[in-house]
């Protein structure tokens, strides 16, 4: 089979944004995301609503991906789609409308792991944009998962150190909700950040072993610290919100730097690669690229477009997996605990 010229189709749909991506040998050709205002009403994802929300989407987000790609339907190699992680009911929309279109082209179906392409995104074609070489540590850090992978070959990853309670976007949303702020509330308090001070408050860094994280205690900390203050001043939170989101990032960030010097340590590995819709955040971004001269790192951080949740992640793992012939048997189920 000749390999110059593939199209494949990735979907994802393991949360609450519905997504479709062409890409073309590795560039992407379109990038179609439709995210569900529904959400922000309840403070949170709910599932039902989401699933809902992605039957009513995914018609016209995939024919919206392939009509700015510039191709036929019929042009497609394979269709690519998160089999999980993720929220069962938003799997099962990607993953039955992936397998009756693959089914009714007569291509391949290829199953991706949400998680493994939040790392593989790194391998996007992009203009001025270096690729990880192998191997190297990818931190992913997201809504569900904060993790650190030791990646030695494009499907070969080892979890070397995991969050034993909350993911460090949960962190960020909790925090929002306990100060007032939208869902999801990560944006918010990265904008305010910038504009306070990171010194201002000091929340204590929970003490974990080795490369485990844990962030459920700074989120109790913030909860008693913003209830005795509001006691004191029923205006504090108003007051004072930039300063608290500041610190609040400031403590985020160096939980996650302490654990990387350490995995990059005791793995001698130098090149450190984030992925997650917390890589958005502009913090962790400046915390990164100062490690390159601070440790030595050889840093890689995505495009923004390529941090949260997004269908061009699905497909370029879809493309590398159909350069190995790695397809899905039709029979295949999401998968909602899929693990890396
Ligand atoms: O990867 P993602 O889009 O979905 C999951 O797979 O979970 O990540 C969503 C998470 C949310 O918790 C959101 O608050 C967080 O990413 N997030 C941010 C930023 N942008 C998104 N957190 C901090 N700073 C940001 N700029
Ligand atoms: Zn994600």
């Amino acid at each position: 089979m000749a390999l110059e010229n593939i199209y494949i189709l990735g979907i994802e749909s393991s949360c609450d944004d519905t997504a479709a991506s062409v890409i073309h040998n590795g560039n992407v050709l379109s990038n179609v995301i439709a995210n569900q205002k529904i959400h922000e009403a309840y403070g949170g994802v709910v599932p039902e609503l989401a699933s809902r929300a992605h039957q009513q989407n995914i018609v016209p987000v995939v024919d919206q991906a392939i009509k700015i790609a510039n191709i036929n339907k019929k042009d497609l190699h394979a269709v690519a789609f998160t089999r999980g992680p993720g929220l069962m009911g938003s799997l099962l929309v990607g993953t039955s409308f992936a397998k009756s279109l693959a089914y009714g082209l007569d291509i391949p179906l290829i199953e991706v792991n949400h998680m493994q392409a939040h790392i593989l995104a790194h391998f996007i074609n992009e203009a001025d944009y270096n690729k990880p070489p192998f191997p190297f540590l990818a931190m992913t850090i997201s809504g569900g998962h904060t993790q650190i992978v030791k990646v030695s070959d494009y499907f070969k990853m080892d979890v070397i150190g995991e969050t034993i309670d909350d993911a460090v976007g949960e962190a960020y949303d909790k925090s929002g909700k306990i100060l007032g702020l939208g869902y999801p509330a990560g944006p918010e308090i990265d904008k305010r950040a910038k504009l306070g001070n990171p010194k201002a408050y000091k929340f204590t860094k929970p003490k974990v072993d080795g490369l485990d994280f844990s962030f459920s205690g700074l989120k109790t900390a913030i909860l008693y610290f913003i209830q005795n203050e509001t006691k004191r001043n029923p205006n504090f939170i108003e007051e004072n919100l930039n300063d608290i989101c500041a610190s609040i990032q400031y403590t985020i960030i160096g939980i996650l730097i302490d654990k990387l010097k350490l995995a990059s340590k005791q793995t001698g590995i130098n090149h450190i690669a984030i992925g997650g819709g917390v890589s958005a955040n502009s913090g962790i971004r400046q915390a990164l690229k100062d490690g390159e001269q601070k440790f030595g790192w050889t840093t890689y951080i995505p495009k923004f477009e390529y941090t949260t949740d997004n269908a061009a992640m699905i497909a370029i793992v879809g493309y590398l997996k159909y350069l190995n012939n790695d397809f899905a048997k039709n029979e295949v189920t999401a998968s909602a605990r899929l693990k890396i």
